[in-house]
């Protein structure tokens, strides 16, 4: 069991290849979809991701696996082709969100903190994952930087919520995605680079010693983190150099060689932020991981505008797509520059 699960993370983070975050909630999704004008149906849905899952060399050459919502694992494309064979065909592993959504965690910052649910029932949902094609699996916390917060009870609450999936996932025979993401939207005044630094170490510590607490074999693991980066609304911005020091440095100083992977999240960047980050951390290198992404956002934006809903968008929206792909994956190899971001 411990070997197929290596085996699985390791090709999760194979050279040049990362993984698109499909993901979406309904809710999130119908975010998405209003921002481009289309009415969020079952079908709209369909059309969209299969559009994605359907675009020839992006899928084939820069995609190792796709993070499915509950609705996408069970749906087949317009032909009655399942999607899980759609990306399957295309290389990509499927993967799936299991856990049930941040919600308010009860306490003195209860307006702001929020503990991840959706243990309840979990081994038989792995369960069934499993049978419908899914070999790794996703499970976000999110910690707020605001006036007193984190508090230790929440990286702590989330951070076990978060060990108990893994261990949980790792049994069923599927790889844990542990995403603990440290949020850089929010306008606390004090949410600079510095302060990101201490949260996000912090978290992770946590998070890695409820991984040894729980027996999870971090062999078979791949750890979804966010960038050391300022809070959006941050009066003091870093450089993109700064961002790829101080990630690197607080993932050396938390993260054990025995993980084969690191793939980030965008959390909000934009498409070229998250790509030049991701490629000057690989530049710095001399770590013991695969840097890698799993970008939702950041993979999708472009694709979703340049489609807009419309059946004759579709090559339009895949061509979109693929440029963005073969970005990040030349910049998991650390080997983006603008010029080629530009020749496109
Ligand atoms: P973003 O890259 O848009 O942050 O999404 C990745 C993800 O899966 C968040 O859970």
């Amino acid at each position: 069991m411990k070997q197929e699960l290596s085996d699985i993370a390791n090709a999760l983070v194979a050279p040049g290849k990362g993984i698109l975050a499909a993901d979406e909630s309904s809710g999130t999704i119908k975010k998405r979809f209003d921002s481009i004008g289309v009415d969020s149906t079952e079908e709209t849905r369909r059309d969209y991701r299969e559009m994605l899952f359907r675009a020839g060399d992006g899928m084939k050459n820069y995609v190792s696996g796709v993070i499915l919502y509950d609705e996408t694992i069970r749906q087949k494309g317009k032909d009655g082709t399942p999607l899980v064979d759609v990306m399957r065909v295309a290389g990509a592993i499927p993967g799936i969100k299991v856990d049930e959504g941040a919600k308010t965690l009860a306490g003195p910052h209860a307006d702001i903190e929020k503990v991840t649910e959706g243990l309840d029932g979990l081994r038989e949902r792995l369960a069934e994952y499993h049978r419908l094609g899914a070999r790794f699996a996703k499970w976000r916390a999110v910690i707020t930087i605001a006036d007193g917060t984190p508090t230790w009870n929440c990286i702590k609450a989330n951070a076990h919520a978060l060990a108990r999936y893994a261990a949980l996932c790792q049994e069923a025979g599927i790889v844990p995605i542990v995403e603990p993401e440290v949020l850089m939207d929010g306008s606390h005044s004090g949410h600079d680079i510095d302060r990101c630094y201490e949260v996000t170490e912090w978290t992770q510590r946590t998070v890695f010693r409820e991984l040894y607490d729980a027996r999870v074999a971090l062999e078979g693991i791949i750890l979804k983190p966010n960038m050391v980066i300022a809070g959006q609304k941050s009066a003091k911005q870093a450089s993109s150099q700064q961002v790829a020091e101080l990630t690197v440095k607080c993932l050396k100083a938390t993260v054990p060689a025995a993980v084969p992977g690191i793939a980030f999240l965008s959390g909000g960047q934009s498409d070229a932020q998250a790509t030049e980050n991701l490629s000057l951390m690989n530049q710095i290198g001399g770590v013991p991981w695969k840097l890698t992404f799993s970008y939702g956002r950041a993979l999708q934006a472009a694709a979703l505008k340049a489609w807009g809903g419309k059946s004759e968008n579709v090559a339009a929206g895949q061509r979109a797509f693929t440029h963005r792909a073969r970005m990040n994956s030349l910049a998991a190899l650390g080997k983006w520059n603008e010029q080629l971001e530009k020749a496109a």
